[in-house]
């Protein structure tokens, strides 16, 4: 089984890339499966800033098609959303209408996890209930949608990259339960 996992943003440090790659690793050790987990870091897809002028004039950019692309090569999508101002960073949402308009369905009938984590109390939770509306409007098959894991340095352990809560263990594993069923 072949996992893509990206956080939704261009931070070099960002937390919710970790955390989607651990979402990861977990749903690898619940099914017992093979597999490989392919983390993707925004920042290989730089893109200018979307306007319907400058697609006239350039086209659909290269990054934009690599993107979708990569998302491709996947069995499983998992997508951390950071939260800017109670909204998606302004670097993803660049990357998402651009990805929409090389394929607006460019998660391309894959099942998708989408979860969320912040330093703050309420670990994104606001742009996580965005994206679980939105995803599936962009081809998602099924939007599994995990915890908004609050107070990240807290509850995450970067080193070893796993929750140092058992609340938070058992909330992300009961929210994989809908997916481990259908797969
Ligand atoms: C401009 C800005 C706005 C932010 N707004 C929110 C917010 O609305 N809710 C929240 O939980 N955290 C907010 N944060 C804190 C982010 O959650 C934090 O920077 C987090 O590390 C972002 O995730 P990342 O490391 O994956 O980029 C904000 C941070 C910045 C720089």
């Amino acid at each position: 089984m072949n996992l893509v996992t990206f956080g939704a943003s261009y931070s070099v440090t960002s937390i919710n890339r970790a955390w989607a790659a651990a979402v990861g690793k977990r749903i690898l050790e619940l099914t017992g499966k093979e597999g490989n987990i392919h983390s993707l870091d925004l920042n290989k897809y730089d893109l200018p800033l979307y306007t319907v002028e400058r697609e006239a004039q350039i086209g659909l950019p290269e990054p934009a098609k690599w993107f979708v692309d990569d998302l491709a090569q996947a069995d499983l999508i998992v997508v951390s959303l950071a939260e800017y101002n109670g909204s998606y960073t302004a670097g993803f949402k660049n990357l998402f209408d651009w990805a929409s308009r090389v394929e607006l369905k460019f998660f391309q009938n894959k099942p998708v996890v989408v979860t969320s984590t912040a330093p703050g109390p309420r670990g994104g939770l606001t742009v996580l209930q965005t994206a679980a509306d939105r995803f599936p409007r962009h081809g998602a098959s099924q939007v599994v949608v995990g915890p908004a894991l609050p107070g990240f340095k807290t509850h995450f352990d970067l080193a070893s990259g796993r929750l140092t809560s058992d609340e938070w263990q058992q909330a992300l594993d009961q929210s994989l339960q809908p997916l481990l069923e259908s797969i």
